[in-house]
């Protein structure tokens, strides 16, 4: 695991590179127009419109290139300098850009997304510890999120150093011609979040090596498309590849636990996990699922999954109208903290789960649990 004085750090010249000037190229005759119809505008968007977007060819070698313009942590500002369009304009993928969609995705408030990977050629994934994977330096990941077709950020994440990744959200300008860098984040005029950098943090210091879908589990799901545990492993990118490579969620006598198992694995294992540097690790509630319980001839029966040990009957400290709750509670999902904060939006965010940068509720995933948990039978 890593130390917890990197991340300070880490966190701390993030912080410090806030201020840097997201806008780059100001060589352009034609600026585009400042129009984001329906988004709460302000500094954000005046940024966006000083912005050009950077040509392939960045001009002589004595004018500085829009790729020279980075935070102080090393982060280009603008996204084409990310590398993972080769055409920007058209939007055509770099080669070696793998788009994959994980088997149960993770709610964005109803955004649609699109994930990309870059593995450098020649590297190896360290899979040593199957639940926590060590990404090579020099990988590269991307998640575009569209609301109504049209783009509003990509948010970024590369590996640069042994135990230090750079991240951030690109946000696009109206035309799509151009995504800038923007580590503040900023809340939309329909309510939809781009997370800020610290936020990112917050989830994703409970991956095993920062990145949280790309793990051995959701990779290994039956809808896992694009990169899968499987393809990874006869590619030769894993340095110890499982003997399984296909998950197999149990079933219990309700014949609704495994879909909602998938559902709190890909929603709530990011912070309710073993890690110390997992958001929830103070609180014993564990929704993540580990490769030895599905990766496995004989998948562990629900009753002996760490998530339901740890939820099921188990007194939760959230009290609702109707007393102390179960965090399951078999036989009611109205008598369920999972059920009632993952089905809670606040403008306070203080109940609600996840407690950060989300506003809408996920009804159909919230129906798939409450619906195991009503078919649970009754805590003693
Ligand atoms: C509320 C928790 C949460 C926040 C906040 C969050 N992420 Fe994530 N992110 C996830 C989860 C869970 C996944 C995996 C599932 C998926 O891809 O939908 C993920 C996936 C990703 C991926 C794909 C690679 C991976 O880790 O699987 C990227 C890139 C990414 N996030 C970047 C960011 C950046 C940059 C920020 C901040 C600007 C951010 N995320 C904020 C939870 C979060
Ligand atoms: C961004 C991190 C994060 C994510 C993602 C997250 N949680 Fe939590 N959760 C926490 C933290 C921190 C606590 C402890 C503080 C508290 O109770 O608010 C917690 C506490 C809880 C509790 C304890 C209730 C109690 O009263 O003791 C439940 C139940 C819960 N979360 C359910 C969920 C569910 C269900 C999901 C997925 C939909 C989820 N959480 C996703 C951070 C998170």
């Amino acid at each position: 695991m890593r130390a917890s004085s990197t991340r300070t750090f880490f966190t701390l010249l993030l912080t410090a590179s806030l201020g840097s000037a997201a806008t780059a190229g100001a060589c352009s005759s034609d600026p585009e127009p400042a129009v984001d119809a329906g988004v709460d505008t302000g500094t954000i968007d005046a940024e966006i419109a000083d912005t050009t977007p950077p040509t392939a060819d960045a001009g002589d070698s004595a004018a500085p290139s829009p790729c020279d313009d980075k935070g102080t942590d090393g982060l280009v500002n603008l996204l084409s300098c990310t590398g993972l369009y080769a055409d920007f304009g058209a939007k055509t993928l770099a080669p070696n850009v793998k788009p994959y969609v994980p088997g149960t995705p993770f709610w964005s408030d109803g955004a649609e997304k699109s994930r990309f990977l870059l593995l450098p050629a020649g590297q190896k994934i360290d899979t040593t510890d199957m639940d926590a994977w060590k990404w090579p330096i020099g990988t590269k990941v991307w998640k575009e999120f569209k609301l109504e077709g049209k783009r509003i950020e990509t948010r970024y994440y590369t590996k640069v150093g042994a135990d230090k990744w750079l991240r951030s959200s690109y946000r696009w300008d109206a035309t799509e011609k151009q995504a800038v860098r923007l580590d503040k984040g900023a809340k939309l005029a329909d309510g939809y979040e781009i997370p800020s950098v610290q936020k990112c943090d917050t989830c994703h210091y409970g991956g095993g090596d920062q990145l949280l879908g790309l793990d051995a589990i959701s990779l290994a799901m039956p809808d896992a498309q694009g990169i899968t545990l499987d393809g990874l492993a006869t590619d030769g990118w894993l340095t110890k590849p499982p003997a399984k490579t296909r998950a197999v969620f149990p079933e219990d006598a309700t014949g609704k636990a495994a879909k909602a198992i998938q559902w709190l694995h890909a929603n709530c294992a990011s912070c309710h996990n073993d890690s110390p540097f997992a958001a929830a690790t103070i609180i014993p509630l564990r929704f993540a699922l580990k490769s030895s319980e599905v990766l496995s001839d004989t998948p562990t029966p629900v009753r002996g999954l760490s998530l339901y040990t740890t939820a099921y009957c188990t007194n939760a400290r959230f009290v609702g109208d109707s007393g102390v709750l179960k965090n399951i509670a078999g036989g009611s999902r109205g008598a369920s903290a999972a059920y009632l904060r993952a089905n809670l939006r606040e403008p306070t965010e203080r109940e609600q789960m996840p407690p950060i940068a989300t506003h809408k509720i996920d009804t159909v995933g919230v129906g798939l649990i409450g619906d195991w948990f009503d078919a649970l039978p009754p805590c003693p």
